[in-house]
């Protein structure tokens, strides 16, 4: 049976290899692509995601995004994902114009389209789906699973407390937390569990010269710190929720209830994920604790050697 995805990202590199692996998938029809403000601007995720479809042949809709709801917008920083958060991969200008829709009203578009049956991948801030939920309430009981790239068990990546897409816009991550959606949460420890680095390019251009090598060029650009190229490696974090998504039973996970803080000095945008039930709150999120390492590399060269 052919799953039905759709993908709410903010390309970003990482959201890019994402990408990839949901394309390559012989029972995924990705039936579309919303864009956010994240890792750039809302007008530059959009374009990145234009680029990005057309050179993967893919002939799906593209929707721009919004900015957070309250929060004030930052974007990352460009030396992280290089200045319009590609790395320094090089893309064709794509012709392709992006939907009328935006992305809130292509979400809801397509959970119409495929009640219960369309699984959402969610990689950036959760502005869209904030959205989706508020103009839509019954959005969340369509939904057949929703995976989010977002927050932590344990401390930030953004500030001490809290992860980067949640820690952009919290009061969109609390309402999505708050909605009642079938919610699995990849944080930011399944990332740095499964760190890539340049041998680990190296090894999938060879089974995939033409995207291997792009996917490189992703991550491995004058701007990465040379520990990350051959020590640390690259989290590449939201590869790790796409494989969530494409093989949900090979993660290890756990349900609690989790909630965002949106009021904290310090905290401000952190998940607050329950693990001993002390808010007597029902649990509501699959928080994933690990994922098989093999099984992660096995995807990825499987995936791009699909694409090639
Ligand atoms: O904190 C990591 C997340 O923030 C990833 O999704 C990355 O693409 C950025 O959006
Ligand atoms: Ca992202």
């Amino acid at each position: 049976m052919t799953r039905k995805v759709l993908m709410d990202a903010d390309p970003g590199n990482d959201d890019a290899l994402a990408l990839m692996m949901l394309a390559a998938q012989p029972d995924i029809d990705l039936v579309a692509l919303a864009t956010v403000a994240g890792n750039v601007p809302a007008d530059v995720t959009a374009r990145n995601a234009l680029d990005l479809v057309a050179y993967l042949g893919l002939d799906i809709p593209v929707a721009q995004g919004s900015v957070p709801l309250l929060a004030p917008y930052e974007r990352l920083s460009a030396s992280l994902m290089g200045p319009r958060g590609l790395g320094a991969a090089e893309l064709p200008h794509a012709e392709g114009a992006l939907s009328s829709l935006p992305s809130a009203e292509l979400i809801w578009q397509m959970l119409c389209r495929y009640p219960h049956e369309l699984e959402i991948l969610a990689t950036g801030p959760l502005t869209n789906l904030a959205l989706l939920i508020r103009l839509h309430p019954e959005a969340p009981r369509l939904m057949k699973r929703l995976v989010l790239m977002g927050g932590s068990r344990f401390g930030g990546n953004t500030s001490p407390a809290a992860e980067f897409n949640i820690h952009t816009d919290p009061e969109a991550a609390h309402i999505v937390f708050s909605s009642g959606a079938p919610l699995s949460m990849v944080g930011l420890e399944v990332g740095y569990d499964h760190r890539l680095r340049r041998e680990d390019f190296a090894r999938l251009a060879t089974c995939a010269p033409w995207i291997g090598a792009f996917a490189g060029q992703l991550f491995f650009y004058p701007g990465t710190p040379e520990h990350t190229l051959s020590e640390r490696g690259w989290p590449v974090f939201d590869s790790l929720a796409a494989a969530v998504l494409i093989d949900p039973e090979a993660a290890e996970t756990a349900e609690w209830f989790v909630d965002v803080e949106t009021r904290g000095e310090l905290t401000y945008g952190e998940t607050v994920v329950d693990e001993k039930g002390r808010l007597k709150q029902k649990p509501q999120t699959k928080v994933v604790l690990g994922y098989p390492h093999d099984r992660y590399l096995e995807l990825l060269a499987q995936s791009l050697k699909a694409l090639d």
